[in-house]
């Protein structure tokens, strides 16, 4: 059984415990049971609470694990502090979904000098860990670009919205839209990270449309659904929808609807990594041996195939 710690900033859980912290059994006395850590990132967007809700979902099928759910709440000194006090709980196996990579290495680095293995899902960290399962972001940032330089017949203005400024992803789609573009007719005039959230999305394309007026800007390339939702609003609410195309990633079921509706060039399903994340630091837990890296695959979603995908989003 799992217990419930409710926060005034969301309802959802935040951190989860065995029925032995319930009835005031430390985790050192349930010999049995095997603690593991799932440090995750934030809580303030769907991709990452169904992640974790996956990784919850899993761990409760499993006969002798005793998950513990940090939240970072998208601030990585908060994360580091989650893992420290992650290792100082005696976790067998931590996986981790890092706000960035440079930031939580050093305690990732930390988990692995006291023996703990290490999985990081999704997002990385700049050293070596146990093992890494997630979707490839460099790739994804590309087909985004050569999906733009297509539709645009090679020409055109493109703003970028990124996600949270140092988390791996960021950083990989990035150079892989950039790389696209290199030496082709797209050029990126305008950048800002949007944090992966719907509010930053809105107000940035509110400013580039002051700055770029009709014919000026041809597409935004939104790091996650969530900020394309944003920044679909904000074209909506100047009367701009037509004239700019809008492409991003992850799979939400709000980004398939914009899609049918043609508000939506196209969206790149982003793999949630769960229960992967799980199923492996359960097998090290274990002892078995896992692949360093699990790689999990992407598919392009738009006009042509989304009828196939409605109803399946997140
Ligand atoms: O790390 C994956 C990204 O994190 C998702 O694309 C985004 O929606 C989430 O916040």
């Amino acid at each position: 059984m799992f217990l419930t710690q409710s926060t005034a900033r969301s309802t959802f859980l935040k951190i989860l415990t065995l029925t032995a912290l319930a009835t005031g059994v430390s985790l050192a006395a349930a010999a049995d049971r095997i603690p593991i850590g799932f440090s995750q990132a934030t809580m303030n967007s769907p991709f990452r609470v169904v992640q974790t809700q996956k990784m919850v979902d899993y761990a409760k099928t499993l006969p002798d694990v005793d998950l513990i759910v940090t939240d970072g709440q998208g601030d990585s000194a908060k994360q580091a502090a989650d893992i420290e006090n992650l290792i100082a709980r005696g976790v067998k196996v931590l996986t981790v979904s890092a706000n960035s990579a440079a930031a939580l290495t050093p305690s990732v680095r930390d988990a692995m000098r006291a023996g703990i293995k290490v999985v990081t899902v999704d997002r990385k960290v700049n050293t070596k860990v146990t093992a890494h399962v997630g979707g490839v972001n460099k790739p994804i940032g590309e087909a985004a670009g050569k999906l733009l330089i297509e539709k645009l017949g090679n020409k055109g203005a493109v703003a970028e919205i990124e996600g949270v400024a140092g988390a791996s992803v960021t950083i990989d789609r990035h150079e892989g839209f950039a790389e696209a573009l290199k030496g082709s007719g797209v050029k990126i005039v305008a950048m800002q990270y949007g944090d992966f959230q719907r509010e930053p999305a809105i107000k940035f394309t509110e400013d580039l449309l002051q700055k770029y007026k009709p014919g000026e800007l041809q597409a935004i390339f939104a790091q996650n659904d969530e900020m394309a939702l944003g920044v679909i609003q904000a074209l909506e609410t100047a009367g701009r929808s037509k004239d700019v195309l809008v492409v991003s990633i992850d799979g939400q079921e709000r980004a398939f609807q914009a899609i049918k509706a043609g508000k939506l060039l196209a969206t790149f399903i982003y793999p949630l990594a769960a229960p992967e994340g799980m199923e492996i630091a359960y097998k090290l837990a274990k002892g078995e041996s896992v692949p360093p890296v699990t790689t999990l695959e992407f598919h392009q979603v738009d006009a042509s195939n989304v009828d196939s995908y409605l109803g399946k989003g997140f």
